[in-house]
């Protein structure tokens, strides 16, 4: 292979061609970024690790962590053009470094793989309870009614094996028909219809009597619930929800125009994921206090608080379908990004289609998948170091290969990359440029390595053997 020179690397096209305009590649990254991360997981992670804090680390890991990964891995995947390892492979030998950076790219199309095979099967819920609203099952029901709805739905591995199987059929056909260009139409009504709904299910929530208990319970911090594990789950949290960390952004980042503004687009992201987030808590955890619930009730937080909510309302049965098809189409969006890294290097490497990339990777996904569906019956009591097999595979790719691979991208955008290739990428050697580069370079990496020392007790260690 050719290296290319820095000065041609302007010009270098991608394989698969590139986004329509700079508005489809924010709505491709948006559709990503928003999804069960921000509705299903952001509550009930926030809840399991005692509220305010948790959401105040949250908040500071997206803007001085978070948003610099992802512009990071914007600027590397436009840079390189291909998919992550293979670009993470040429950048490293064009900036003069090593080919072995294609690792950071490699352990992203892991990430990617095992994230999706729990996320087809919380998706398959979502699917599920789309089917359980037309049906008008949550009207009416009290907390316990639904609890139960909800334990016996997850207690079904037959049933849940069927709607991650739905899901990921769904996915794979939009992955292997590359239509993401219809996706993006998907985008642009699904983001601002969800933020609608949320907004009317917040005056519903405003109303239920708890809501001041529940904005107390996200917005007060009280430090001492807060332990090192919590600080990562929050850092895991940011890294999930943006999507950031595995090579996806940086394979969306391959598409990207040259003219497109790298700062802009991610404020954007960044701004419409978390403000989704932020809204989608300050709507369940009213209802979790009005209906006597627990916000540590873990992942099924959302399956029960919302339909009990809906439930109650007038026109119940509409919104709440329309609520879970919104989701579905949320999951859906992300679910997309997941695998692309995945299909985008077998595609390159091998020369295989698109659709044979799709199935062979969704046919890896949806077996691996069962690890999770069974998660919640068969196995449910099969705990170890985390959890169940879900909180493990879930705990192994948020909160360690995630901010890992944070840990790289920023090294090789502020340390390996050199000064001209990213100023030449961000647009500007301005204040913003230096804000990116300082945090790039020393807060982020730090950052995430000082809070996994802490989590694991390492540096308290130290300090115990050498104090
Ligand atoms: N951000 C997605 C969500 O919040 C989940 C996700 C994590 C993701 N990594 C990704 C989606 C990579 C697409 C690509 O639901």
């Amino acid at each position: 292979m050719h290296s290319v020179s820095a000065a041609d690397s302007g010009k270098r096209i991608s394989l698969h061609g590139t986004w329509s305009s700079r508005m489809a590649f924010i709505l491709a990254v948006t559709g990503s970024a928003v999804g069960l991360g921000n509705i299903w997981k952001f509550p009930y992670v926030a809840g399991e690790n005692g509220g305010g804090a948790f959401v105040l680390v949250y908040l500071a890991c997206v803007f001085l962590i978070g948003m610099p990964v992802m512009m990071s891995e914007i600027l590397i995947g436009r840079r390189g053009r291909r998919n992550p390892v293979a670009t993470m492979a040429l950048l490293g030998e064009e900036e003069g470094h090593s080919r072995q950076w294609l690792w950071v790219g490699g352990m992203g199309v892991v990430a990617g793989i095992l994230i999706l095979s729990y996320y087809s099967v919380i998706a398959g819920w979502t699917l599920a309870y789309v089917v359980k609203s037309v049906g008008g099952a949550f009207s009416g029901a009290d907390a316990e009614t639904v609890g139960n709805i909800f334990g016996s739905f997850v207690g079904d591995w037959r049933l849940l094996a069927v709607c991650h199987t739905l899901f990921m059929a769904l996915t794979v056909f939009v992955v292997a028909r590359g239509v993401e260009r219809g996706l993006e139409q998907a985008v642009r009504v699904m983001v601002p219809a969800l933020l609608i709904l949320l907004l009317v299910l917040l005056g519903y929530s405003v109303t239920s009597g708890s809501f001041r208990s529940g904005v107390e319970f996200m917005f007060t911090p009280d430090f001492s619930k807060l332990t090192w594990d919590s600080v990562l789950a929050a850092m895991g949290q940011a890294f999930f929800t943006l999507s950031i960390g595995m090579g996806a952004i940086m394979a969306y980042g391959a598409y990207l125009p040259e003219e497109t503004s790298i700062t802009g687009a991610s404020a954007a992201v960044v701004t419409a994921d978390t403000s989704i987030a932020i809204l989608a808590g300050l709507v369940i955890f009213p209802l979790v206090f009005a209906n006597g619930l627990n916000p540590a009730d873990g992942p099924g937080l959302v399956f029960q608080t919302l339909p009990l909510a809906l439930g109650q309302m007038p026109g119940g049965a509409f919104f709440s379908t329309l609520f879970f098809v919104l989701l579905s189409f949320a999951a859906w969006t992300s679910a997309i990004g997941l695998m692309e890294p995945a299909v985008a290097w077998l595609v390159e490497r091998y020369q295989r289609s698109r659709a044979q990339a799709a199935m062979i990777v969704g046919t890896l996904i949806w077996a691996l998948g069962f690890g999770t569906v069974l998660s919640f019956n068969l196995l449910a009591d099969l705990t170890f170091y985390k959890g169940t097999l879900f909180d493990n595979v879930d705990h192994l790719t948020s909160n360690i290969m995630l901010p890992l691979g944070g840990v790289f991208i920023a090294v090789f955008a502020g340390w390996i990359m050199c000064r001209n290739s990213t100023a030449d990428e961000l647009g500007n050697t301005g204040t913003a440029y230096k804000v990116w580069h300082f945090l790039a370079r020393y807060v982020a990496p730090i950052g995430i390595l000082f809070v996994f020392l802490k989590a694991v007790g390492l540096l308290d260690w130290v300090a115990a053997a050498f104090g």
